[in-house]
Formats: structure tokens, C-alpha cells, sequence
């Protein structure tokens, strides 16, 4: 939801630095585009509605002079539609201060008016426009420094927000703030620099300060100052990001979903093999996990929450968790707990899956089972995250910074970690023995090179049929049951994200409750229909989907000739153990969704009206 990137340097011309960092959160936001540099004590201004690559077009058009200092961004609309006016960055009324947000400012309104009344103009219909004139008008009565007269305007202001202030005045300062917004610093010798998250500023540098909720930092080209809510100067040692910049390009893919579904048996291996002890059978999480064996067998009962592709993963976690350390749980979508009623937390655990760490109501939920006295243990891809900080217990997911909106490889982090919870809890809570433990472990290490064959030619063929017949259709359904519920939820999601087919996951056995209606040449069905104790029932939703006339796209085991006769397109996989399925099945979902839009022409990793990152609720 809005990337922002800014940057003040110690010489030199900073703008294709940050076009570049603005190119990498394009994710978050992709309407407009903007940025601003300070020349002569004046402001300089491009914005240009659509994508980055317009906005460079304009540059090219209308350079801006060379400049140490600039700040960018890239707009998701929330207040007003996408045009010119109402894009990033935005000028005060005399165009002295300019500032870039991410967030909401739920009293804009009320601050407006009252800005109207002291004589300022607006030409946005935007809540930014009314902040950078608020911090003008605290500049021009009696907070001359930038940094005060920001704190004094966001002492005024309720909402979200990530900002970075500008003023012509000052071109080497920045003043940064954050509530509830993602926004990271990036140290480095050459400079001092602001993003929404840390690939957008990694071809600069991997060391970062991560600000929380109601800090300020003056930026300047060779120092950093941080502030606390109260405005007293903090420090704060500067973390170490692990990822590389390559990790954040596309490297040769056409697009970031296809390189990003490639990549995910490293997935597997980073998250996973290091964590695994074959000799006793274990799984040995950082210090971050933070539970003894004593804390996890007083847990009486777990419940996962998240969003989107997350909460389908939660959903399967739930499974995991319970079919081998025996703790019931419950999954619920982040953004009903609040309306849940508030019964007492007692020895629940509360897991929280985000691939970001930013997911509003993620953290909504994480803050309220917190305030009702509860644990949560976040499972999460970024550190450094809101997530990842605030959560009581962490599980990194190692996948590597998730560039394409439409998230895979995220998810397929999770699943294995969600794999590596439940051999923990197993063996805590002693219902798996050794044996058993070292079996599963062996098991998820034998899973890497048998995912190979899912990225061969033949493959790619089945998948392309498949795709070629999807393409056609304007509705579908997909089926799955136990473990493969959950997936059929996921790849109906990956679908209509990115190709804009409706396409609904159902657990089959509801198949003949209501959607059977809707069963006929034109509507098919795509089975998950790997071996297992849901295999028969399968079989026969199938038979009954071909019985109305209904096209079947089925992924089954390879050879598994029962299930291709039931299928107009098979879509094979290799037999793995059925707790491990869910991570090879998902992988022909994935490619599916993504060759049917490929095949329709979709903004693959940028689809209409998505973004990535929702930071608001
Ligand atoms: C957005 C994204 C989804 C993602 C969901 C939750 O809707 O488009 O791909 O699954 O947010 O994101 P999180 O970062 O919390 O996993």
C-alpha cells in the first residue's frame, strides 16, 4: 500500500538511486508515481499517473537537475482516484515543504477545514495534502526546526502513517515518521536513506534502523538522529539484513511469480535443513521461538489467524499441528477476531502467519490477543517487521524478499515451517517418538530433488493444456478435501488474482450442498486428488462432476491411472507422504494460474486493484 524512498546523500546525482529502490516496491502501490528534489531553495516536482516506467518517461522528458536528495513514491489510492493530482509526493500550499505517505489520516477532514479556515489552499483530494500543510502552518507559528514542527502536526493527526518531509530550506535533512506504516532507515558512508522495506534500498546498503510506532529521525547525508514518541533522542544499534539485491530483481524471469515459484526447493532447504536434527529427531528453532519443552506442553489449545494466502496456510497448519502433536486448534481470518467475543485467552497460543509482518489486520489481531493476555508466536518472511518484533515468539521463514503480488514461495515458506512446528510439538508434547521424528525430517529432506520433475518440460506441456482450456472459461470451482481443502482455497485465490477468472475453493464434500448447480461444460472443476485417506471420496466427487457434463483438471500422482481417467487434464505429481502433499500439489496450482494469465495477457506480478502489502484495515 504505497512505497516510499528517499534518500540524502553526500554529493552526486541521487535520482536513478531511488527510481531504482521505487522500481522494487512498485508491488505496493502502482497508480501513480512521484518524486521531488530540492534546487535553489525551491521544490521540483514530477508525478505521472500509471506506472513507474511512466513516471521515468517523464523524467526523460523533463529532467530534474542532478540532486544528492530526493524523495519518491509509488501510490495504491485510498483518498481520491488515481490521477496526477492527487499522486506523491505532495507540496504545501506555498511549495516550500513536500512530504511522501503511507497510511491513512482518519481526521483529515476536520484538519482540513480547519487549515481552510487559516487560509490554506488544496489542490489534491487527499489526507497528505492536509498533513505537509499542517507541519507549513507549525513551521510558520513557532516551530521554525522541520523536525518540530512535524511533531507537532502528528500530534494532531490519527492514523497510519510512513512519511518523509522535505524542505527547501534544508535539502540535506529529511525528517522520517512512522505509525503503524512500514518504513525502515539505511545507513551507509555515502548517505542516509528511507523505504517502505529494506530490498527497496538494498543496492545501497544492508544495514538498517528500524523505526517503531511513534519515532522520528532526522535524516542527514552522514549521521542519523533517532527520537522517541516523547521527542528525546534514542540510540539504536542498526541490524544486518541477510538478503542480497539480486534476490530483489528479476534476474532473467519474465516475471517475479515465475522466478519466484522456481525458487521455491531453495525455499525448502533454507527454511528448513538447518533447523532439522536427524540424530534426535528434532527440529531446533533460533532463540526468537523462544519455548521450552515445559511452555509447549502447558498449551492447551492453538489459534491460527492471518490473511489471504497466509490464512490458507494457517488453515493447513492447524491440520499439521494437530495430526502430530494432538493440540486442537482453530484458524480465523485476522480481521473477524476483533468482533470475537473476549473469553479468556487461559493456555491458548495464537499463531500468526505474514509473509510481510505488515498485514494491518494481522497486526490488529496479533495486538488484541496480546491486550487480552494472550502469546503469539508470528511466523513471518521479514525481519525486522511489525510482526516480527512485537510478536512474544518468532519463526523466520527464509524465502528471500516476495516481489510478485500474487504470493508463492511465501507461502511454501510457511507451509515448511508450519511442518517444522508440528514435529517440535510433537516431540515436546511426546506423541512422536525419535524414530518417528527422524522419519518425518527424512521425509522433508528426500521432498527437495523429488520436486524437480515439477519443474520439467513434460510437465510444463500438462500445464499448458491445461492453462490453454482455463483460459476459455469465465468460472470454475476447486476441489480438495482434508489437507487439499485448504489448496483448493489457495488455488482458486492464485487464479482469480492474477487471470481475473472467478474461481471458488470449495471442500468437496460440500460440492453437492450448492455448487453441483453450477456443474456444466462450461463451469469444470480442478481436483486435488493425490493418494490418501480422502483419495476414494475424491474419486467419486470427480465421477460426478464428469457425470454433468463438467470438465475435470486433476492432479494426481504420476502413472495414477484412476485418477487420469477421471480427468480431461491430468496434471501429475510425484507420491510423497500425505502430510508433505500440500507442498508438491500447490507448486501445479501455482503454475497453473500463472500460465492462464500469462495465456490472457494479465499484469501478472502487479494485478489490478491488489497490493502486496495491505497496511490498512
Ligand atoms: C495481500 C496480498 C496477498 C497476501 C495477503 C496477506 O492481500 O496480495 O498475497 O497473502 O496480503 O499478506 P501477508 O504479508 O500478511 O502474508
Amino acid at each position: 500500500m504505497c512505497g516510499i524512498v528517499a534518500a540524502v546523500t553526500t554529493g552526486g546525482n541521487v535520482i536513478p538511486d531511488v527510481l531504482h529502490g521505487l522500481r522494487t516496491l512498485e508491488y505496493r502501490g502502482y497508480d501513480s508515481a512521484g518524486i521531488a528534489a530540492p534546487a535553489e531553495d525551491s521544490l521540483h516536482l514530477r508525478r505521472q499517473v500509471g506506472k513507474i516506467s511512466a513516471l521515468e518517461q517523464e523524467l526523460a522528458n523533463n529532467a530534474l537537475p542532478d540532486t544528492p536528495t530526493a524523495v519518491a513514491h509509488t501510490r495504491w489510492a485510498t483518498h481520491g482516484p488515481p490521477a496526477t493530482r492527487n499522486a506523491h509526493p505532495h507540496m504545501d500550499d506555498e511549495k516550500k515543504i513536500v512530504l511522501v505517505h503511507n497510511g491513512i489520516i482518519e481526521n483529515y477532514a476536520e484538519l482540513r477545514a480547519d487549515l481552510q479556515e487559516r487560509g490554506h489552499q488544496f489542490f489534491s483530494d487527499t489526507d497528505t495534502e492536509v498533513l505537509v500543510n499542517l507541519i507549513a502552518w507549525h513551521q510558520k507559528n513557532g516551530k521554525e526546526e522541520l523536525h518540530d514542527a512535524v511533531r507537532a502536526a502528528l500530534k494532531e493527526v490519527h492514523g497510519a502513517y510512513a512519511i518523509v518531509v522535505l524542505s527547501a530550506k534544508t535539502p540535506d535533512l529529511l525528517i522520517v515518521a512512522r505509525m503503524d506504516s512500514p518504513l525502515v532507515v539505511g545507513l551507509s558512508e555515502e548517505g542516509s536513506f528511507a523505504a517502505s522495506d529494506m530490498p527497496a534500498l538494498l543496492h545501497l546498503t544492508r544495514d538498517f534502523l528500524v523505526l517503531e510506532n511513534g519515532e522520528t529521525a532526522v535524516l542527514r547525508p552522514k549521521n542519523v538522529e533517532l527520537f522517541n514518541a516523547e521527542g528525546v533522542r534514542i540510540e539504536r544499534t542498526a541490524i544486518r539484513c541477510d538478503w542480497t539485491p539480486e534476490q530483489a530483481e528479476k534476474g532473467g524471469y519474465p516475471h517475479f511469480m515465475l522466478k519466484e515459484i522456481e525458487e521455491q526447493p531453495d525455499v525448502l532447504a533454507r527454511t528448513a535443513f538447518d533447523r532439522c536434527h536427524d540424530l534426535t529427531g528434532d527440529v531446533h528453532f533460533e532463540k526468537e521461538f523462544g519455548f521450552t519443552d515445559a511452555t509447549i506442553q502447558s498449551i492447551q489449545r492453538i489459534r491460527f489467524m492471518a490473511m489471504g494466502t497466509s490464512l490458507h496456510s494457517a488453515l493447513l497448519g492447524q491440520q499439521m499441528v494437530a495430526e502430530l502433536s494432538a493440540v486442537p486448534g482453530e484458524t480465523l481470518n485476522a480481521s473477524e477476531f476483533l468482533y470475537s467475543p473476549n473469553l479468556e485467552e487461559g493456555q491458548t497460543l495464537t499463531v500468526i502467519l505474514s509473509q510481510s509482518g505488515e498485514t494491518a489486520d494481522s497486526l490488529r489481531a496479533m495486538r488484541e490477543v496480546q491486550k487480552r493476555g494472550g502469546q503469539v508466536l508470528g511466523i513471518c518472511n521479514v525481519m525486522g517487521s511489525t510482526l516480527a518484533r512485537e510478536a512474544d515468539h518468532l519463526i523466520l521463514t527464509h524465502c528471500g524478499p516476495e516481489v510478485g503480488v500474487a504470493s508463492t514461495k511465501a507461502f511454501f515458506g510457511q507451509l515448511t515451517a508450519l511442518y517444522l512446528l508440528a514435529i517440535r510439538f510433537g516431540r515436546a508434547r511426546e506423541k512422536l517418538s525419535k524414530e518417528q521424528g527422524q522419519e518425518l525430517i527424512h521425509d522433508l529432506r528426500a521432498l527437495r530433488p523429488k520436486l524437480d520433475v515439477l519443474f520439467s518440460s513434460e510437465a510444463a506441456e500438462r500445464i499448458q493444456k491445461a492453462a490453454d482450456f482455463l483460459a476459455q472459461v469465465s468460472s470454475c470451482l476447486f476441489l480438495g478435501r482434508g489437507f487439499h481443502f485448504p489448496l483448493a482455497l489457495e488455488g482458486a485465490l492464485k487464479l482469480k488474482e492474477i487471470s481475473y477468472i472467478h474461481a471458488e475453493g470449495y471442500p468437496a464434500g460440500e460440492m453437492k450442498h450448492g455448487p453441483i448447480a453450477l456443474i456444466s461444460e462450461d463451469f469444470p472443476v480442478v481436483a486435488i486428488a493425490t493418494p490418501g485417506r480422502t483419495y476414494e471420496k475424491m474419486i467419486s466427487n470427480m465421477e460426478e462432476v464428469r457425470a454433468r457434463a463438467g470438465k475435470v483438471v486433476a492432479i494426481g500422482v504420476a502413472g495414477d491411472q484412476r485418477i487420469a481417467n477421471q480427468a480431461d487434464y491430468f496434471l501429475a505429481v510425484p507420491e510423497v507422504p500425505e502430510l508433505l502433499s500440500p507442498l508438491v500439489n500447490i507448486i501445479p496450482l501455482q503454475q497453473l494460474a500463472y500460465q492462464v494469465a500469462l495465456k490472457l495477457g494479465r499484469d501478472i506480478d502487479q494485478p489490478r486493484n491488489l497490493a502486496k502489502s495491505v497496511t490498512v484495515e
